[in-house]
């Protein structure tokens, strides 16, 4: 059994590993919003854009290069970003019927 307690414990590490980077990406990254609730919103609205542009493009390569499940997974993933980017686009809408002068101070 030394393989197996080798091979757990190896494949341990590598997930803390992912673990460590995917969380300190948090803490890491400043996109210079702040902590102003406008400027995250305006910013995160096209960041969901982004990100759906850039998983449906990697899901149409996938399909392109015979890779169906990442396709699949890009593909899942692009739907998401896009009920994102509405839901923050509509947040957005909604500041700047509330509070156009601040919204589109941020905005600028
Ligand atoms: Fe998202």
């Amino acid at each position: 059994m030394p393989w197996a307690t080798w091979a757990r414990r190896w494949s341990a590490e590598e997930n803390r590993h992912d673990d460590l980077l995917n969380r300190s990406s948090y803490f890491i990254k400043d996109v210079g919003t702040g902590t102003n609730p406008y400027l995250i919103t305006i910013y995160t609205s096209f960041q969901e854009r982004a990100t759906f542009f850039s998983h449906g493009n990697t899901a149409r390569l996938a399909i392109k290069y015979g890779e169906e499940k990442l396709a699949q997974i890009c593909g899942t993933i692009a739907a998401d970003e896009k009920r994102h980017e509405i839901a923050y686009t509509e947040i957005v809408e909604k500041l700047f019927e509330l509070d156009p002068s601040e919204t589109v101070i941020a905005f600028a």
